[in-house]
C-alpha cells in the first residue's frame, strides 16, 4: 500500500501530475485511487469526466474521487457535535453559543483525513494519491493530528483541573453525556493517529513538490519543504513542471528559457540530494486521458514505476560521544533556518521555526538528559545532550 501526495503552489500542475502519475500506475497494474483533498476541485476536469464523491471507475485499475468537505464533517463530526452541544446546553449555555463552541478547529482537515483513513484501510487499492490544495491548506492537513493532541491536551487535562471556560462541561466529564463525548473523541482522533502512523512512513507515504521555474513558486517549494521535514514526512521527489524546451528561437522563448535556466539550477541545488525531474510546457491544454498519458510519457520512462520510492533519507540520527554525552542529528533542508528555539519537556524537543512548532520524541537515552547546546549546520540541526 503506498500513499502519495502531490503538492505546490497554487497552479503550478499538481492535479495535472498527480491524475498522470495515476494513469501510469494503473496502466502497470496497481489499483490506484486519485483522491482530489482540495476543496476547489479540478480533477473532472483534468480527466475532463464527471467524478463524485466517492471513487468513480475511469479505467481499468484507477478510480478517481473528489471528496466532498461538508459531507464529510456531517458524517465524522455530526453526532459528536450534536451530543457536545447538547452537554452545553444542559450546563446552562445558549443554544447558539453551545453550537458554536462544539465546532472545533481544523474539523475539514480532520473529516478528509478521515476519509483518506478509511480508504487506506479498505484493502481495495495498492495505491492512493492525494490531489492536495495548494502548499498552506496542505502543511495544514498533515500537521492535524499535532494540533488534536494539543487541542485535546488542552480540553480534557487542563480543563479538567477545573479552569477556563469548559470548566462546566468537564466537572461532570465523569457523568453519561461528558463520556459520551469523550469516547466519541477518542474514537475519532483514533482514525487520526492511525493515519499519521502511515503517512510518516517514508515506505507508505511520499510527497512530491510540484513547482515551475519560478521566483516565488520555488520559494515556497523550499519553504514547505522545510515544513514536510519537520513533521517528518518523507519528499521522495521534486517535480519541476512547464519547462521551456529548446526548441524555437523566438525573442519570447529564448528570454523565457534564460530566466527558468537560473531558477532551475537553483533548484537542483536547493533539493540535493532529493532527485527531481523535468516536464516539458506543453501547447494547448492538458486535459483528457489522452493529454494526461503525453504527460505521463514525458516525466516517467516506459519501464518506470511511479510507485517507487524515489529517495529516502534517514533524517535523525544519535551518536555517543566522549565523556557521556550524546549528539542529536536531525535533517532539515538549507532553507533559511537562523533563528530557532529549542525546549526540552519530558521525553519532548519542542522545536519552534518562524510559526511552526513541532515536538520530536526522543529516544529514552536521550529522555533522561538535558540539551545543553543547540546549533544549526550543513542542514542539519545538531543538538549535544548531558
Ligand atoms: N506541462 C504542462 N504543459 C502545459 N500545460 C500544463 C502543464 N502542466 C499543467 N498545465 C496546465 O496548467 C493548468 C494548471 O494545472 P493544474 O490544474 O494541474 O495545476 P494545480 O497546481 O493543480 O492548480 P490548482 O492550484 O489550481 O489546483 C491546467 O490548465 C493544466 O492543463
Ligand atoms: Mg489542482
Amino acid at each position: 500500500m503506498r500513499i502519495i501526495l502531490y503538492t505546490g503552489k497554487g497552479g503550478v500542475g499538481k492535479t495535472t501530475l498527480s491524475a498522470a502519475t495515476a494513469l501510469k500506475a494503473a496502466q502497470m497494474g496497481y489499483r490506484t485511487l486519485i483522491i482530489s483533498t482540495d476543496p476547489a476541485h479540478s480533477l473532472s476536469d483534468s480527466f475532463d469526466l464527471q467524478l463524485s464523491d466517492e471513487p468513480t471507475s475511469i479505467r481499468e485499475n484507477l478510480w478517481g474521487q473528489e471528496i466532498n468537505v461538508l459531507k464529510d464533517i456531517h458524517k465524522y463530526w455530526g453526532e459528536l457535535q450534536a451530543s457536545l452541544s447538547a452537554l452545553l446546553v444542559t450546563k446552562g449555555f445558549d443554544n447558539v453559543v453551545a453550537d458554536e463552541l462544539a465546532v472545533m478547529p481544523g474539523m475539514e482537515e480532520v473529516a478528509s483525513l478521515l476519509h483518506v483513513h478509511e480508504k487506506a484501510q479498505s484493502g481495495q487499492f495498492d495505491l492512493i494519491i492525494l490531489d492536495c490544495a495548494p502548499t498552506g491548506e496542505t502543511i495544514r492537513l498533515i500537521s492535524m493530528p499535532d494540533i488534536i493532541d494539543w487541542y485535546i491536551e488542552k480540553m480534557f487535562s487542563i480543563s479538567l483541573k477545573g479552569a477556563g471556560i469548559f470548566e462546566p462541561v468537564l466537572k461532570s466529564a465523569l457523568a453519561i453525556p461528558g463520556q459520551a463525548v469523550f469516547k466519541a473523541i477518542q474514537t475519532l482522533f483514533g482514525g487520526v493517529t492511525a493515519l499519521q502512523a502511515q503517512l510518516i512512513d517514508p515506505a507508505i507515504t511520499s510527497i512530491r513538490v510540484v513547482m515551475n521555474p519560478e521566483k516565488m513558486v520555488l520559494k515556497e517549494a523550499l519553504r514547505s519543504f522545510t515544513y514536510f521535514s519537520l513533521f517528518g514526512y518523507n519528499v521522495d521527489l521534486v517535480l519541476l513542471n512547464r519547462i521551456v524546451e529548446e526548441t524555437g528561437d523566438s525573442e519570447l522563448l529564448q528570454s523565457m528559457r534564460t530566466v527558468q535556466a537560473g531558477y532551475i539550477s537553483q533548484a537542483k541545488t536547493s533539493f540535493t540530494p532529493v532527485p527531481m525531474k523535468q516536464i516539458p510546457l506543453f501547447v494547448g491544454e492538458i486535459v483528457g486521458l489522452e493529454n494526461l498519458e503525453k504527460i505521463a510519457k514525458a516525466t516517467f520512462s516506459a519501464q518506470e514505476d511511479p510507485t517507487q520510492v524515489y529517495f529516502q533519507e534517514k533524517i535523525q540520527e544519535v551518536h555517543k560521544l566522549e565523556g557521556g554525552e550524546y549528539l542529536l542529528k536531525r535533517r532539515f533542508p538549507p532553507f533559511e533556518i537562523e533563528r530557532f528555539d529549542l525546549r526540552k519537556k519530558g521525553d519532548e524537543l519542542i522545536l519552534t521555526i518562524g510559526n511552526v512548532r513541532r515536538s520530536i520524541i526522543l529516544p529514552q537515552t536521550l529522555a533522561m538528559l538535558e540539551p545543553v547546546k543547540a546549533e544549526f549546520r550543513n542542514g542539519e540541526l545538531q543538538v549535544r545532550f548531558r
